[in-house]
């Protein structure tokens, strides 16, 4: 697995980074009046940025996959995601994650893959100051939300698939997916996984909160 995490790392990740750096520099030297152009460049930018989040989240994934300590792996995954859209946003981003130890794999990789969507969905467009993640154990469940403070939106763009795949996940897990946004008022995307009934039992595992 990390054999080929390091061949996407240094061959389409490296390619991609390189082609995105040459393409915001052309965008920087493009005359004003080159409208078609401009907008030709962006859409391809706006691609190549796309095309480059997902291959750092395959290297993601692949570091993760062998990883024993499912609970240490859903601080790291939504420690990575923060590092991957912290260049793409001037928000302040927080991490909230209580490093419990015993949660099923399928729960960690779940709910990363859901926290990551709401959070690149954050930062692409929400133009927020502050993007805060959390995650907390209740008594029979473990519960992510992720809050800014943003433009908030009604519906959605058609041709978006994050918000379908975030309740399908969501749906997966046999959980439930809340989405409490407005117009100028902020998002809060907010899952809850029901825990299995033998880790039920509230804050036996719980260890000192991690921030980021
Ligand atoms: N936190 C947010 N703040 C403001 N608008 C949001 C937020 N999350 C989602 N949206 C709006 O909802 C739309 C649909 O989101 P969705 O994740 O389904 O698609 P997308 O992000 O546009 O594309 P994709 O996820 O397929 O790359 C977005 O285009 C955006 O208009
Ligand atoms: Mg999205």
């Amino acid at each position: 697995m990390l054999r080929v995490a390091f061949e996407i790392h240094n061959g389409p990740a490296q390619c991609l980074a390189t082609a995105l750096a040459l393409l915001r520099a052309l965008d920087r030297r493009l005359p004003p009046e080159m409208t078609d152009a401009r907008e030709s460049l962006r859409a391809t930018t706006g691609s190549t940025e796309t095309a480059l989040e997902s291959t750092r989240r395959a290297i993601g994934m692949l570091r993760s996959s062998g990883a024993d300590d499912a609970q240490a792996s859903l601080a790291s995954h939504l420690r990575d995601a923060l590092d991957e859209v912290r260049p793409h946003t001037r928000a302040a981003l927080s991490l909230d994650v209580p490093p419990l130890d015993d949660l099923p794999s399928a729960i960690v990789t779940g709910l990363a893959e859901v926290g990551r969507e709401a959070l690149v969905n954050a930062a692409r467009h929400a133009a927020a100051r502050h993007i805060a993640v959390r995650v907390q154990r209740t008594r029979h469940a473990i519960v992510l939300e992720v809050k800014d403070d943003g433009d908030g939106f009604e519906g959605g763009r058609p041709g978006g698939f994050g918000l379908a795949l975030m309740h399908d996940q969501v749906r997966l897990l046999g959980g439930t997916l809340h989405i409490r946004k407005g117009p100028g008022e902020g998002t809060l995307v907010r899952a809850s996984i029901p825990l299995p009934e033998r880790l039920g039992a509230p804050g036996r595992r719980m260890r000192r909160a991690a921030s980021a």
